[in-house]
């Protein structure tokens, strides 16, 4: 029973179908196209190369179903990422907080201009921009929301100095909700591979650079398609979970090729970040992806990642670590990880897993 999958949800009452009202359908001209080697033919991905990931049944992982966890580990081993269905976050929920971001992002330019990161912050709003006009170049629009809660509160007075009561509870809501499951994920995969079932949720903390709900919006008219809106990266965080509105577009690359991922209709994406790959000592992949626009219909994302403590020491789980598989890590602090890294660049994911290797390997 618990195996079927539940029934699609209307995840939006959003125009999905329509342009954007005026004063967004009209961004700057982009540089980028002769810039990046992704903007070319190849942002095509035929028909044939569109898959469907393996779907995880959400209930059965918490009954520890033995299938399941098994199912889990083989797909994230294959593929680095799965989807997540019948996973009790209510389509009530996705609506509201698809429509929140929609207000946020739909708010005039001053008021996000207001919520733009001070200096050394990397939360808050981050504008489309060609790089031009010095901010960091991006194909896409974004609200890096902190999980910290006073932090989020600050953030939120800044677009709406007068409170949104709506946005804020819709957001925890859905914060809370999102975490269960990556705690459940997480539980699942130690336990399908002996370890303590916490062995992978030690340390995770809601603070840090790296600890946010991103929401991302995509607008590509006026735009030559397929554009590419968000450039290969790997996400650097433990475990991620994204939430798309109807509009498709992600792509992996597997054995050098970019396949689409087909979006099945009330389930969630979830892929294998950078700690994990470093956590499982290289078993499970994070895996590069990106986002191609392929029409002009609004897209927006949800993406929130569980992260350590700035401070945890993350390395190999030891049990992991064997004669035939010796660790394939030097132990590192979590944010001396996040802190290499360019939050507020549009390429900002770069794996830099490799200067934390045994052996060390060129980028
Ligand atoms: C990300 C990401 C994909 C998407 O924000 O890290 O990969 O579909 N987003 O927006
Ligand atoms: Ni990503």
């Amino acid at each position: 029973m618990a195996s079927t999958a539940p029934a699609p949800y209307i995840t939006s009452s959003l125009p999905h179908t329509h342009s954007l009202p005026q004063q967004h359908t009209t961004p700057p001209s982009y540089p980028y196209q002769h810039q990046h080697p992704h903007m070319d033919s190849s942002l095509f991905v035929q028909d044939d190369q569109q898959v469907e990931l393996p779907l995880i049944d959400l209930q059965l992982l918490c009954q520890e179903d033995a299938a399941e966890i098994h199912k889990l580990l083989i797909g994230a081993k294959e593929w680095g990422f799965l989807q997540v269905a019948n996973h009790s976050v209510s389509c009530k929920l996705l609506s509201e907080i698809e429509q929140q971001a929609y207000h946020a992002f739909t708010l005039p330019a001053e008021a996000k201009a207001r919520a733009e990161p001070a200096a050394g912050s990397a939360h808050g709003y981050l504008p489309k921009s060609s790089g031009a006009d010095g901010k960091k170049p991006r194909l896409n629009e974004a609200l890096r929301v902190p999980l910290n809660p006073e932090k989020r509160a600050d953030m939120i007075i800044k677009l709406w100095p007068e409170g949104n009561e709506a946005f804020s509870s819709v957001v925890e809501e859905y914060i809370a909700a999102v975490e269960s499951i990556l705690l459940q994920l997480l539980r699942s995969f130690a336990s399908g591979l002996g370890l303590d079932p916490l062995q992978f949720t030690h340390d995770l903390s809601r603070d840090g650079i790296s600890a946010v709900l991103r929401m991302n919006f995509y607008n590509a008219s006026s735009q030559p398609l397929p554009t590419l809106a968000f450039q290969a990266h790997s996400d650097p965080q433990i475990l991620t979970i994204l939430h798309q509105n109807g509009v498709d577009g992600l792509q992996i690359l597997k054995d050098n090729k970019w396949i689409a991922v087909k979006p099945r209709f009330g389930s969630f994406v979830v892929n294998v970040g950078d700690l994990l790959q470093v956590m499982s000592n290289d078993l499970y992949p994070s895996v590069i992806h990106r986002v191609v626009m392929k029409s002009d219909k609004f897209r927006s994302s949800l993406v929130l990642a569980v992260t350590p403590h700035p401070q945890a020491i993350v390395r190999p789980a030891p049990q992991l670590v064997t004669e035939q598989r010796p660790s394939q890590y030097v132990p590192f602090a979590a944010d001396e990880y996040f802190s290499s890294m360019d939050f507020l660049a549009f390429n900002v994911a770069k794996s830099h897993l490799h200067k934390f290797r045994s052996i060390p390997t060129l980028a």
